[in-house]
Formats: structure tokens, sequence, C-alpha cells
């Protein structure tokens, strides 16, 4: 079976409401931490990780999205016009990151419907899903290429896990597995659970936004049943995906933000801004002259 992962699917078709009203007339995933919008941050990952064709799923207004990967002709124009050819450069590196296609959600209808929307985009082929609002910072190597890599080595699809508080459990998908006895971040899943219970967790491993996925897959989110809100959940799909199949989970390395909801967002931007050369000092400067 081939196990080079070409694709990823990024779903930014979300509503955002956590974050309105600044995600009224703009999507969630076009909201900058420091000085990129979060969705570059995740295609630039996928990009470090061996990624060649990124395919995002869109909901409304899109266009930003669109202009943000493509060419920006005028703006271009007027820097060169000005002289400010390192700022051209700074814009064009954005487009030249990689080759992105576009598919829309005709409707929210959750994270495995979104995921659906790509099927015919990606094919017969292994795949990555990135959700953006996971930022996740691993200097030593992209999250999702420590996933890529247990993939090639086992053919096993491969679910990001993160321990989490008990207390937070309820709002992420939850897995219950069993370590790997040579590499400890590795998990076989025994069982999934969607926004469980604090009491009924299996674990406090949860489910975060990097997969790596077989075509299969798709046949298992277009039968899914719906939620209770009409949404076909990805972990369900998942769950069905498993009976057929062994699924892995991968504990990675890195420092992840919820970059979806305001104090993650937050956090992201501190801490990535403290680690700049332009700005870390000067940060540091005023958060200490806060004398917290
Ligand atoms: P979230 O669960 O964060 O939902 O989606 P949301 O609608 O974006 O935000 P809130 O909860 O209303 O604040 C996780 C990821 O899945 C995408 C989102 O864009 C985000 O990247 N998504 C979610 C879709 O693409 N389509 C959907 O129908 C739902």
């Amino acid at each position: 079976m081939l196990r080079k992962v070409r694709k990823v699917v990024i779903p930014a078709a979300g509503l955002g409401t956590r974050f309105l009203p600044a995600t009224k007339a703009m999507p969630k995933e076009m909201l900058c931490v420091v000085d990129k919008p979060i969705i570059q941050y995740a295609v630039e990952e996928a990009v470090a990780s061996g990624i060649e064709h990124i395919i995002i799923v869109t909901g409304r207004s899109k266009s930003s999205m669109e202009d943000h990967f493509d060419i920006a002709f005028e703006l271009e124009a007027t820097l060169r016009e000005r002289g400010k050819l390192d700022l051209v450069r700074e814009a064009r590196k954005v487009s030249d990151l990689a080759s992105v296609s576009y598919i829309r959600q005709k409707e929210p209808l959750g994270l495995g419907h979104a995921v659906l929307a790509a099927r015919d985009l990606v094919g017969d082929a292994p795949f990555a899903v990135m959700l953006p609002d996971d930022l996740i910072d691993s200097p030593r190597k992209a999250a999702l290429r420590q996933m890529i890599e247990v993939f090639e080595r086992t053919g096993d699809p491969v679910i990001a896990l993160l321990k989490v508080a008990l207390k937070d459990i309820s709002a992420y998908g939850v897995i219950k597995g069993e370590q790997d006895a040579k590499d400890p971040r590795i998990y076989v899943l025994q069982e999934l659970v969607e926004k469980p219970k604090m009491e009924d967790a299996p674990s406090d491993l949860a489910i975060m936004g990097r997969y790596i996925l077989t075509p299969d897959i798709f046949e298992d989110l277009a039968t899914t049943a719906r939620d209770k809100g009409g949404e076909i959940q990805l972990t369900n799909g998942l769950r069905a995906l498993s009976t057929r199949r062994r699924l892995l989970g991968y504990e990675f390395e890195g420092m992840r933000y919820d970059a979806g909801q305001k104090l993650g967002f937050l956090k992201a931007t501190v801490d990535l801004a403290l680690q700049r050369d332009d700005l870390g000092p000067a940060l540091r400067e005023h958060l200490k002259s806060l004398g917290l």
C-alpha cells in the first residue's frame, strides 16, 4: 500500500462562534497570531512535514483566505514602486508556500462533514487532516511530520493525542488505548468517545487536530449517523473505521495552543512573540514592568 502522504485537508468552514464579534465577517482561521493568520501556521507546518498539496475547506467569507495564499499583484506593484523589495519578498513567500485548492462546505454540518467535502480532491491515497486552531509549536520536528513517520512505518491511521486535565476532558474526543512497549508515544486505540463526561472518560488522552487517514474513512463518514445537532463528527467516523482496521494514537512532541478560543489565542500570541528576536526583548520588558 502507498504510504506517502502528499495531501492535507484543512477544514476552515466552522462558524467560530467563540470568537464573535471578531468572526462576524472574517473566518476564525484568518485571525492573526503575532503577524500571521492562524491558518498560515498550519500551512507552514504541513510544508515542513513534506506535504505538497493543501486542500482548504471553506465556508462563508472564503475570499480572504484565497487572497492570502494568492499573489497580491497590486500590493506588490505598489511596494515595488516604493522600493520596498524586502516587503515584496515577504508577501511572495506566502503565495510560494504550496499549491492550495479550495472546496466549499455548503453548510457547517461538522468536522466529519467538512472532511467528506474534500473526498474528490483527496482521491484514493492516504492524507492528513489539520485543524488550524490547534496551533502546535514544535521546533525540533513538525508535529505532523512526527505522525507521518509513524504512518510510513506502520501503514495504520494515526491520531494526535495530548494529555489534558480531567476537568477539561469533556471538551474533547477521548481515547482508550494500549501503550506501545517500544515507543511510549504510540497507543493502539481500543475506544474513541466524543466529549465524554469527566466520570465517563476512558483516559486523560484527548484527540487533537492532527490526523493521518486512509481513504477508506470516507465511506464511514458518508454512512455515519448525524449527531443530535445534525452534525457528522469525525470521531464517530473513526470509531466505525476502527471496527475494520487498527488505529494508532500518537502523543506528539510540541506545545499546543487552542487558538480557537480567546485565552489559548492570547497565550499563543504572547509565547510566540517572546520567541522572536525583533519583539521578544521589548515584550519581556513590558511584561516585567506589569509586576504581575
Ligand atoms: P470547532 O469545533 O472549533 O468549531 O471546529 P467552530 O465552528 O470553528 O468554532 P466555534 O465552536 O463555533 O467557536 C474545529 C475545526 O473544524 C472546522 C473549523 O473551521 C475548525 O477548523 N469546521 C467545523 C468545519 O470546517 N466545518 C464544520 O462544519 C465545523
